[in-house]
């Protein structure tokens, strides 16, 4: 024991307010989220944090404006793209959790591959709330119980 939390979970917010008060556009706010991002999931990495949640999407932000939405899917999008390789080198494991069947096939498949490639990596496990309820998780596991039941 390091003295480190084991698992930090962190809501991403004030990407907007973040923006506004430099006068810049929301979606600056959020790009400069995924750099904060970046440094906490390395920090964590360093110090030994075991898991890292990030609540970065959640059901209710479907109500922005079309054009935050997807500026911020396609933020989702070139962030796999351009960082998987390094998480997987780095020890990183990614899982979603949440409802992904809303996504672009082309977010979906990179969600897919990212689970696939880090899968067998342990230094840090990140897990990307993204489209995340917490009924939906219930009802999600209790119909996979029943399933296996069956
Ligand atoms: C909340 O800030 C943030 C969001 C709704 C979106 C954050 C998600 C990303 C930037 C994509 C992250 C990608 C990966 C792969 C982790 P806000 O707009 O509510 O800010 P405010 O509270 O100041 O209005």
């Amino acid at each position: 024991m390091n003295g480190m939390p084991k698992h930090i979970a962190i809501i991403m917010d004030g990407n907007g307010r973040w923006a506004r008060s430099r006068l810049l556009p929301r979606y600056v706010g959020h790009r400069e989220g995924v750099k904060a991002v970046r440094r906490v999931v390395e920090s964590c990495s360093d110090k030994g944090v075991q898991a890292l949640t990030l609540f970065a999407f959640s059901s209710e932000n479907w109500r922005r404006p079309s054009e935050e939405v997807s500026l911020i899917m396609d933020l989702f999008v070139q962030t796999l793209k351009k960082e998987v390789a390094s998480l997987n080198r780095n020890g990183v494991r990614v899982r979603f959790i949440g409802d992904r069947s809303a996504f672009s096939e082309k977010l979906r498949h990179l969600i897919t591959e990212a689970e696939r490639e880090t899968r067998d990596n342990s230094r840090l496990q990140l897990v990307i709330a993204a489209n995340y309820g917490g009924q939906w998780d219930i009802s999600q596991a209790v119909r996979t119980i029943a399933t296996r039941v069956q």
